[in-house]
Parts: C-alpha cells; structure tokens; sequence
C-alpha cells in the first residue's frame, strides 16, 4: 500500500482527482468504482472542474457505486442514486445508462446476482474510489464481513444508521439494510484509492497502517491487494507513529 499524506481535505481531493483523471486520459473507456458519503465529495467538485477547465470527458466512461439502501426508491432524495445525479452525474458529459448502482427495490437476492456479472461484464474496475468508516468499514462490509465476500445484502450496524441518520429527518427513516459489493468483489479492481481526512479518522488510519489483516477490520484487507494508495490529510494521520 502506498500512502500519500496531504496537507488538508482539498489536497486529498485533488490528488485523488488527479489519479482518475490520469486514468481516464490513459483510457477514454475507463471503468470508475465509486462511492458515496461525505469523503469523496471534494473530489467529484474536482472532477467536475475538470469536465468545465480541463476537457476532460466521461462520453465513454462507465462508472460502478458500492452500494445502496435496500427500500428506497431511485428517485427518493436520499437514495445513492440520487446523490450520485446531483453531486457528479448530472454535472459532468457521462452517459447515465454507462452509471451502475444496485436496485434498492427490486428482489435482492436476485439483484445481488446481476450487479456481481455487472462488475464482471462491464468491468474489471479500473480505478476504484473508497472510503474508510470509523470502524474499518469498506462499503458497506461491516467488521466480521467474510473476506471472500461477493455483493450481498447487510444488515447495517447501529452506529452506521446513527452516522447516516443526519442525512434522514429522524434515525427511523435511516433504511435497516442495505445492498453491497462484497470484500471480493472490490478486490477485483485492478487499481484502488482509499481516501481518509480529518480527525475521526485517525483511530482507523492507525488500526490500518498497523498492517495487521484481519476480517474485524474489513478495509485490513486491503493490504492483499498489490496497487492500493492511501491518500489521507495530516489530521487522519495523527496518530501514526513515524
Ligand atoms: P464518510 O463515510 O465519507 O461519510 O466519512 C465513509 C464510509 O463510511 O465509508
């Protein structure tokens, strides 16, 4: 794991931004892993900047999210699809039948099938985009995830609800599960950047660089993959000892 440590959040952004846009350069007909939360959205703004100042263009890019609330309806405002459409999608020249999200609403079981042949068939993902959760989490594999995980419906833990409830009028509306792309299945990406800024992620930046892989702490797996960047702000690496 290589491990980039930048001054603050933006430089995180940017240099994150620099890397898919490489990529995309490299290969007009890329195939982007992407997340959702608040961690990747000075990236997206990046990107965007990127479509209006650098003529960059996604004509031909396919783009595959993490995950999805199970329940929630496409169009509902909280949903991954919509926050995908209204903080990158709509703003940059990509084709929406080129954007992948797992269906919330359709049978899950049967839904976790398709979108595992959907990362097969229009990927191997190219450059994957995550982030980190306090508690290790990637996506949404919880700690205790099975490290050979394919995508699959979660249960979500209490303090991921409770996290995801600011968005939400109150914690009841937060949906109970969720549809994920599994450990494994993130691990077919060829290239992954994992993105950590601020001070509540300085416990998990530690736990990670500790290097001790294990299924308790799911992004710990991270480290049996060979092209991984850790790009993180000097308040998320606080605590690792040099
Ligand atoms: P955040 O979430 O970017 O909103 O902090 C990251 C995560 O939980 O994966």
């Amino acid at each position: 794991m290589k491990v980039v440590v930048c001054a603050n959040y933006d430089e995180v952004s940017v240099k994150a931004a620099q890397l898919v846009e490489a990529q995309i350069l490299g290969n007009d007909h890329s195939v982007l892993g992407l997340a959702t939360g608040s961690t990747p959205l000075g990236l997206y703004e990046r990107l965007v900047e990127g479509v209006k100042l650098r003529g960059i263009s996604y004509k031909n890019v396919c783009t595959i999210n993490l995950d999805e609330y199970l329940g929630l309806d496409k169009g509902h405002p909280e949903s991954y699809r919509t926050f995908m459409t209204e903080n990158l999608f709509d703003k940059i020249d990509i084709v929406i039948g080129n954007t992948y999200i797992p269906d919330g609403t359709s049978d899950s079981a049967e839904e976790c099938l398709r979108y595992e042949q959907v990362i097969d068939s229009v990927g191997p993902i190219d450059l994957q985009v995550l982030g980190i959760g306090r508690n290790g989490h990637i996506g949404f594999n919880e700690p205790g995830t099975d490290s050979n995980s394919l995508t699959h419906v979660v249960e979500l833990v209490a303090s991921t609800r409770e996290s995801n409830a600011r968005f939400f009028t109150s914690i009841d509306e937060v949906p109970t599960h969720a549809i994920t792309t599994g450990i494994k299945s993130i691990l077919k990406s060829k290239e992954i950047i994992l993105l950590a800024s601020g001070k509540d992620k300085a416990e998990a930046v530690r736990t990670l660089l500790n290097k001790d892989v294990t299924e308790s702490f799911p992004a710990s797996i991270l480290w049996n993959h060979d092209n991984v960047t850790l790009i993180v702000d000097r308040d998320a690496y606080e605590l690792v000892k040099s």
